[in-house]
């Protein structure tokens, strides 16, 4: 398919005796926002490293627009258009809102931190900074750009790592339960927000996530795995209907 974005073919990354992804396969297509949610543990964090080159995969490969990436390094990755926001807020909490986003905006001229904060000239720090505050400004968060990040109310830290996140221009985005820890409100929020920037930046979204309501109410296609294998993929209200991914993981009673 000629709008494919990603390709996930046969992908296993085994740590030890443990499969945490076991012979996966998937694909998004351009502009789509894509849920892979299961129980903890079930592999879906490994996918996403497995993607972005935090580990090399035991067996299979990853394409990004039909070119192999599988093995390339996260800042090669990152240069190529996927960018990631991670499971526990990784900010500079001792950094401004602007400056987390313009550190962000240098680590993609250089992909080096030390050359980044001083080799640049001062036409390049000067479009740097006006790209950061365009960002922010697009984004509502150019009132809060001189808080510290660690002062933020949760919500916004986790909406300020994904702008961070866009500051590399990403084609494709990578979310790793962006919800986790929020109100309902936030939550509404950024499922909001997800659409919108999904529409003005010309992305296209792969998103892990627990909040179920979240989750349905954002994703046109959703995978479901357990044990590091897939056992449903559709959009919504299949999966909703599935009596699988019900006996798995929705069943439960649990919070999701
Ligand atoms: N670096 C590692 N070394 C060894 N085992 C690992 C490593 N990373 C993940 N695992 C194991 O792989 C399995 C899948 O973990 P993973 O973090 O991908 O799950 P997850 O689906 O993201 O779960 P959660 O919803 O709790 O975040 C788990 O059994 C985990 O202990
Ligand atoms: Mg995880």
């Amino acid at each position: 398919m000629n709008n494919n974005v990603l390709h996930i073919e046969n992908l296993t990354m085994q740590f030890g005796g443990v499969v945490a992804v076991d012979n996966f396969s998937m694909d998004i297509n351009k502009g789509e926002i894509v849920a892979l949610i299961g129980p903890n543990g079930a592999g879906k964090t490994t996918a996403f490293n497995a993607v972005t080159g935090v580990y090399m995969p035991t067996a299979g490969r990853v394409l990004l627009n039909g070119e192999n990436i599988t093995g390339l390094r996260p800042d090669q990755i990152t240069l190529r258009g996927i960018a990631r926001t991670f499971q526990n807020i990784r900010l500079f909490s001792s950094m401004t809102v602007f400056e987390n986003v313009l550190t962000a905006h240098h680590l993609r001229r250089t992909s080096n931190l030390f050359s980044a904060t001083f080799r640049l000239n001062a036409h390049e720090e000067k479009r740097m900074r006006e790209d950061t505050e365009a960002l922010l400004k697009q984004v509502d968060l150019y009132d809060l750009k001189d808080e510290m990040a660690v002062s933020l109310p949760y919500g916004k830290q986790r909406l300020l790592e994904i702008v961070r996140a866009l500051a590399s221009r990403p084609q494709l985005l990578l979310l790793d339960e962006p919800a986790a820890g929020m109100n309902p409100q936030e939550t509404d929020d950024l499922g909001e927000f997800i659409k919108r920037i999904r529409s003005e930046f010309d992305l296209t979204v792969f998103i892990i996530e627990h909040h179920m309501n979240l989750v349905m109410k954002i994703s046109d296609r959703i995978y479901v795995i357990e044990f590091g294998k897939q056992i449903a993929e559709g959009v919504p209200e299949e999966i909703q209907n599935n009596q699988d991914v019900i006996d798995a993981y929705l069943g439960g009673g649990d919070e999701l």
